[in-house]
């Protein structure tokens, strides 16, 4: 059935069913360079169809940063959560994940709650008409008769770029069509894993915390600290470490790829020496492209700059290998892998910069143990906060998507601002 699990649908062979020639109907607009995507995935200032993480610019960043903080902040309070649940009450929401998620769906069940949206869901397509042999495409149209947003996550690459495409095709038609929201692509994109991820950044490198007072900030105590003068607010100016499956992290992949856009940044990818797990030759030509500096390394114990990538790292970012894409050749030959070096101790985490965040888009692996539970109360362990910072930034899209975040913004700073 999967016939077109390939990143480029050209590559694939005969195609065998509607479901095949359906991606295949679309394989001229899918070669196009993201850049030329753009404009059609937006519609007037706005973004339209969320599929791929180069959607954000920095300057969006800032702005779903800010209203994602608004609507924690009027969360809190009975009034705030009256005010947002009012605001998309008369939206409906599908949600069609036909492969595992357990914080994606979730998060973005809670974030359409948070604004009144009421959502559904597929799951198993065994439970849909796909059985009888219903398209996809078919399915998704469906989708869109009922409800007014399709958030998605499948595995086949590009599917949900797809799915825009053929909403574009309906609207220009005349036809009834919906935003679509990619929420994990094959092994392609999960633009906002890497959206919540960048949120948490920014977060954490405001350096604000509940200790600041008028005479004395932690960023003013961090910058006394040796090794620590040149620490600067925000995303840029800092190295980050990407850690374990490089090779098959859509999150990886889509994150790296948002760093990118800020100035004076390091990405360092640790992955073990195999070629499943080490980066695709399509990220670092994106990469290099760009013009950022990245090092390749297989171990967290490499020196960067005279000192071990583990202790240089203003943030790191771990990941699970994910041995559910295995094929058997991969097994074989991961036998002579020492994949220890690709997990975390409480020892190796004391020697990171005090305030150097770890990430993980979870799930962990405790059988493989890249983050062991001993480290979760340090205060550097950020992946819990990170899963739901998940939920406040995913409602701050919907709300851009819907164009609820201005009134949002007025209403906060009206009432707490
Ligand atoms: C990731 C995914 O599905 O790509 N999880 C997530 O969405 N938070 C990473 C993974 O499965 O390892």
């Amino acid at each position: 059935m999967l016939t077109l699990m390939q990143p480029n649908p050209s590559d694939a062979s005969t195609p065998q069913t509607q479901d095949d020639r359906d991606l295949l109907h679309y394989e001229g607009r899918l070669a196009r360079p993201v850049k030329a995507k753009l404009p059609e995935l937006e519609r007037g200032d706005r973004l339209r169809h969320v599929i791929f993480s180069g959607q954000f610019t920095v300057e969006l960043l800032e702005e779903l940063g800010g209203v994602a903080d608004a609507i924690r902040q009027l969360s809190k309070h009975r009034s705030g959560q009256d005010f947002l649940i009012n605001l998309l009450h008369h939206k409906r929401a599908m949600l069609y994940f036909t492969q595992p998620s357990t914080r994606t769906f979730l998060s973005f069940m809670a974030a359409c709650q948070i604004l009144g949206i009421t959502c559904n869901e597929v799951r198993d397509p065994q439970t849909s008409s796909e059985t009888k042999g219903e398209t996809r495409f078919d399915s998704i149209r469906m989708f869109s008769s009922y409800f007014d947003l399709i958030v998605m996550r499948s595995p086949i690459a590009r599917l949900a770029e797809s799915c825009a495409y053929l909403m574009n095709d309906l609207e220009r038609s005349g036809n009834r069509s919906v935003p679509i929201v990619n929420a994990g692509s094959g092994a392609d994109q999960h633009p906002t894993q890497a959206l919540l991820d960048i949120y948490t950044l920014q977060r954490t490198f405001s350096f604000s915390g509940p200790n600041d007072s008028s005479i004395s900030s932690r960023f003013d105590d961090l910058r006394k600290q040796p090794g620590c003068e040149h620490l600067t607010k925000g995303l840029a100016n800092k190295t980050y470490a990407f850690c374990g499956d490089i090779g098959r992290g859509r999150t990886v992949r889509s994150l790296a790829l948002l760093l990118a856009n800020y100035a004076n940044v390091r990405l360092v990818f640790i992955a073990p020496p195999h070629p499943t797990l080490v980066m695709r030759d399509d990220l670092r030509d994106r990469l290099a492209a760009r013009d950022v500096e990245v090092y390749e390394f297989d171990s967290l114990e490499q020196e960067l700059d005279g000192k071990p990538v583990v202790e240089q790292v203003d943030a790191l970012y771990m990941t699970r290998v994910q041995r559910e894409h295995d094929t058997s050749d991969d097994a074989d030959q991961y036998a002579t892998i020492d994949f220890s070096q690709y997990c975390l101790t409480p020892e190796i985490v004391t020697r990171m910069k005090s305030y150097a965040p770890i990430l993980h888009p979870f799930p962990r692996d405790q059988h493989f143990g890249e983050i062991p539970q001993e480290i979760d109360n340090d205060p550097r362990a950020m992946y819990f906060r990170q899963a739901r910072n998940g939920m406040w930034v995913r409602a701050a899209l919907l709300a851009h998507i819907f164009d609820v975040d201005g009134h949002i913004m007025r209403y906060f700073h009206q009432e707490l601002g």
